[in-house]
């Protein structure tokens, strides 16, 4: 079967190692007049990206304030603190320098400034967003994918609770992309955001709708490209050919490219969230420490599926007499590449120690709300197959 669906993707990229010339240019053509320069810890400021952005924006003759220190897993708080600037500066574009959590801050602070109620009803299913501020990219890290996607994922300070939205009102105008610039990645982020990259596609690629084969003939390449691009810049970080396959990689495993025929899944990532929310761990090495033990606990239903994967993406040579061995070669053959990238895979490695029955009763309450609900498509999983699938993993 295929599933009908209603692609689009409306980002402008920009793409290359002169990519940020044009930043002055496209926020003015996207109508910024005053601008929040929002950015993350630091590393943008030490690269010199910043002052570059700076100096576009001036010569551009764009008003601009400034708000940096967005949190990987970013916080609610801080999306708080931007909502009241805006405001006060009247701020009619929001430039995000950075990767994820840095471009996720700035769709929910563009969600948050036009909203007359709180801004965290939207992750509480209180409110739909109605409008967004626009929102332009300058991205350092492949890994995310928000830089094209309609998801803007929060973490509450209060609560702890990390939760997602998705609407087409916060998908970005513009995307500017160099892949220098992500030669200062430390190697862990460089491989936590291959991992997040890949599994944006395989979210999408185990799934009970199996007959749109130019779609799987698109994620098997982007994943396999991913896989090897990131062996070859973990020994080569300045590798501009290889950091550039992964960075298109990055905008097109979760534009809803590789979910054209098929759905998403995204069970991994649900169960992921709450480990990131909770020990505030690097979202893309959760996803490592889950997969494979998530794989494990569905295969039996969907082998055929798990042995394409294994055949066409990890490269193992299928028998046809004994799938169930070609899935678990391929699932293990995915667990060697994490290890030799620096993957954690088991959530003992992610976090340094055993996790403890009640913080699994938590993560597992916490994904479930509860038990009021559940998560994923090709499997749909409750509260106790989401502690089965803790339990495998620990
Ligand atoms: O804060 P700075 O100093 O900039 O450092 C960052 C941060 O510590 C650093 N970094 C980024 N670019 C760099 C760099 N260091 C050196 N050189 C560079 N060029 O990398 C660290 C991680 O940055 P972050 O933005 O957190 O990474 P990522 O892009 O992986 O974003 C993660 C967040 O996105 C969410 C995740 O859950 C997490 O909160 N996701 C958002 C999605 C979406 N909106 O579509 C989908 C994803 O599945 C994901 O859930
Ligand atoms: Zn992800």
């Amino acid at each position: 079967m295929i599933k009908d669906f209603n692609f689009y993707a409306p980002t402008r990229v920009v793409f290359g190692g002169q990519a940020e010339d044009k930043i002055g240019q496209l926020v003015a053509n996207y109508g910024g007049t005053r601008v929040l320069l929002h950015y993350g810890g630091g590393s943008a400021e030490r690269s010199g990206l910043l002052g570059v952005v700076r100096q576009q924006l001036t010569q551009a003759g764009i008003a601009w304030c400034e708000l940096g220190g967005v949190v990987p897993n970013p916080l609610l708080s801080k999306v708080r603190e931007g909502i009241d600037l805006c405001r006060r500066e009247r701020v009619d574009f929001i430039l995000a320098v950075g990767g994820g959590s840095v471009i996720d801050s700035s769709k929910a602070i563009g969600y948050g400034v036009p909203y007359p109620g709180d801004v965290w009803d939207f992750w509480d299913g209180k409110a739909v967003p109605q409008a967004c501020l626009p929102i332009g990219a300058v991205l350092t890290i492949p890994a995310a994918g928000s830089e094209m996607s309609s998801s803007c994922v929060i973490t509450n300070d209060d609560g702890l609770l990390k939760r997602g939205v998705n609407s087409d009102l916060c998908r970005c105008r513009f995307a500017v992309m160099n892949p220098a610039r992500t030669y200062t990645l430390p190697p862990y982020q460089t491989a936590a955001g291959a991992t997040d990259i890949m599994m944006h596609t395989m979210e999408r690629y185990f799934s009970k709708y199996e007959d749109m084969t130019l779609t799987d003939a698109i994620s098997e390449a982007l994943l396999r490209t991913v896989r090897d691009a990131a062996m070859v810049v973990l020994e080569h970080p300045e590798d501009y050919r290889h950091r550039a396959q992964i960075m298109w990689a990055g905008s097109l495993a979760h534009n809803d490219l590789t979910e054209c025929g098929t759905e998403k899944d995204f069970a991994t990532h649900r169960l992921e969230h709450e480990l990131s929310a909770l020990f505030g761990v690097t979202h893309g090495a959760g996803l490592a420490a889950l997969w494979p033990s998530w794989a494990r606990y569905v295969k039996a239903k969907h082998l055929a599926r798990f042995v394409q994967f294994a055949v066409n993406v990890m490269g193992v040579t299928n028998d046809f007499t004994h799938p169930e061995e070609t899935a678990e070669a391929g699932i293990r053959a995915i667990e060697s590449f994490y290890r030799q990238i620096g993957m954690p895979t088991s959530i003992h490695e992610l976090l340094g120690r055993d996790i403890t029955d009640d913080e699994i009763e938590t993560l597992v309450d916490k994904c479930s709300r509860g038990g009021t609900i559940t998560v994923g498509a090709m499997e749909v999983l409750n509260a106790a197959d989401m502690r089965a699938i803790y339990q495998m993993a620990r």
